[in-house]
């Protein structure tokens, strides 16, 4: 199954878990007139305390949830949920509900709450109507980000971002923060650690022969990286790298012979899984590409990427063969029907399309406004008979694959699902969830039989070492 998160998730977790940013020169010296009883001023009382606590993760660089924080605009603009201000309502205003933890997660990401000043701060002035900067009044500069190398100061768990059944069943493999795990698929006891990666490990994909397992990930806004793993010694076989940015989903051909990877640098590349070179450079979409995955003949490559398009390609010339674009939002998710004939997506518009694929184009079959949220991962039973999907609104749904008709619904997940796979004889859906834990669902009797079980040890708080200077 190929993996995609949510467009903030792994730069959120990677640098929530590890969070222990302070930013420096604040400029505090910038004093207003902001007199007693008066409305606080954005830009003396309001900005500095975002730029402190907020800017490390919402930054036009960082972007979390699409909240930026840089300005008065980018801020009123809002993230993901619209506008997070209500001018005149605090209690309506997301950002302060956020920081007050009354909605989760609670704001600043993995840190200490905002100091009760802070918050009356920033209530204050929204209640008094937002204002922004006035004319001609400084604004506190921005200050350089300097992302220092950041420790987990409590244990942490790895969320499960990726999972993948090997193709006899029998193993499970996990991907989070550094590594991979390599569990016994019936017991969920850990056999194995694949250590040493450079960061999550975002996708997972097994050769058909079940000796070498691709896991890739990467450093977001530094590179992509691909490392092909001997099952047998657990050694690294391979690691390549080509993309700028980090790889959200892979997928190998059902020959084996090829390995896809696709990136938030916008790109798709075809690598030559023998000799880890790349082959083909696929550019045609013009936003990050979440989702890859083959057609289970190996002659077509679909891609869905956050320009709300699925592109189909000839895997053969590396030609663009046609774009489904349909979407009313960014595809996070993709999977071929067994046939090959269809294809799911789904993505932030919490839409299933489903499309009839043929050499020329494709057309929609159906359409369904599925979920509640966005939907983070979409999986294709083996039988072909039903679609599942995970959904930012704390659901798995199985739906049939002819009618998209709800069949049974694993509600109530304790935290977003952004790992899904099936087991390859159809029998067991596996999940695994932003809080680290994964789960195993019979999907005859729609009951758990595994988990929630944690699937990464905890990362200990390092130990303290005067004088080392923080670098990355
Ligand atoms: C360590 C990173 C980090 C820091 C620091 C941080 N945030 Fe966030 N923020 C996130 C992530 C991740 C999300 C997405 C959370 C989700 O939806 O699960 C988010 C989402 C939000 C949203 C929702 C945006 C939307 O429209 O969906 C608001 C509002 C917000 N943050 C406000 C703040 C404020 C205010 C601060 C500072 C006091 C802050 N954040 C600090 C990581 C961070």
């Amino acid at each position: 199954m190929r993996l995609a998160l949510l467009r903030w998730g792994p730069c959120a977790i990677g640098v929530a878990v590890f969070l222990a940013l302070v930013l420096g020169g604040i400029g505090s010296s910038e004093k207003v007139e902001a007199g007693q009883g008066s409305a606080p001023s954005y830009a003396a009382q309001v900005q500095p305390i975002l730029q402190q606590k907020c800017l490390a993760c919402h930054s036009g660089a960082a972007k979390m949830a699409e909240l930026v924080m840089d300005n008065y605009d980018s801020l009123m603009k809002g993230g993901a949920h619209g506008p997070d201000i209500v001018p005149g309502k605090s209690g309506e205003s997301r950002l302060v509900l956020m920081v007050e933890g009354k909605v989760q997660p609670r704001m600043p990401f993995g840190g200490n709450p905002l100091p009760a000043g802070d918050i009356a701060t920033i209530k204050a002035w929204i209640d008094a109507g937002a204002k922004g900067p006035a004319p001609g009044e400084a604004s506190a500069a921005t200050p350089k980000l300097a992302i220092p190398e950041i420790k987990p100061q409590v244990p942490v768990v790895s969320p499960v971002v990726s999972l993948a059944y090997s193709r006899d069943g029998k193993l499970l493999a996990a991907g989070g923060y550094k590594e991979v795990r390599l569990l016994d698929a019936s017991t969920g006891k850990p056999l194995a650690t694949l250590s040493g990666h450079a960061d999550y490990v975002r996708s997972l994909a097994f050769s058909p022969d079940g000796k070498w397992l691709a896991a890739a990930g990467g450093p977001c806004q530094v590179s992509g990286e691909i490392r092909l793993w001997d099952l047998e010694s657990r050694k690294v076989l391979r690691t390549m790298t080509g993309h700028s940015d980090c790889i959200y989903s892979v997928a190998v051909s059902p020959d084996g012979k090829l390995i896809a990877s696709t990136s938030y640098d916008k790109l798709a590349k075809l690598w030559d899984a023998s000799a880890g070179k790349e082959v083909r450079n696929l550019k045609d979409h013009i936003d990050a590409v979440f989702a890859v995955a083959f057609s289970p003949d190996g002659k077509w490559l679909a891609t869905g990427s956050q320009d709300r398009s699925v592109k189909i390609w000839d895997v053969a010339s590396g030609e663009r063969l046609y774009t489904l674009s349909e979407p009313a939002d960014g595809i996070t998710c993709i999977a071929f029907s067994p046939s090959g004939k269809q294809i799911a997506a789904g993505g932030y518009d919490k839409t299933i399309y489903v499309w009839n694929l043929a050499d020329k184009g494709g057309t929609l079959a159906h359409t369904l406004i599925a979920d509640e949220d966005s939907i983070l991962q979409v999986a294709w039973s083996p039988d072909g008979k039903t679609i599942i999907t995970s959904s930012a609104d704390g659901s798995i749904r199985v739906r049939d694959a002819a009618s998209l008709d709800p069949v049974s619904v694993f509600g109530n997940q304790p935290d977003w699902v952004d790992a899904l796979s099936i087991s390859p004889n159809g029998k067991s859906l596996a999940a695994g969830r932003y809080n680290g834990t994964l789960s195993v669902y019979d999907l005859g009797s729609y009951k758990q039989v595994l988990g929630p079980l944690v699937a990464f040890e905890p990362q200990q708080p390092p130990k303290p070492q005067p004088g080392q200077t923080a670098s990355r």
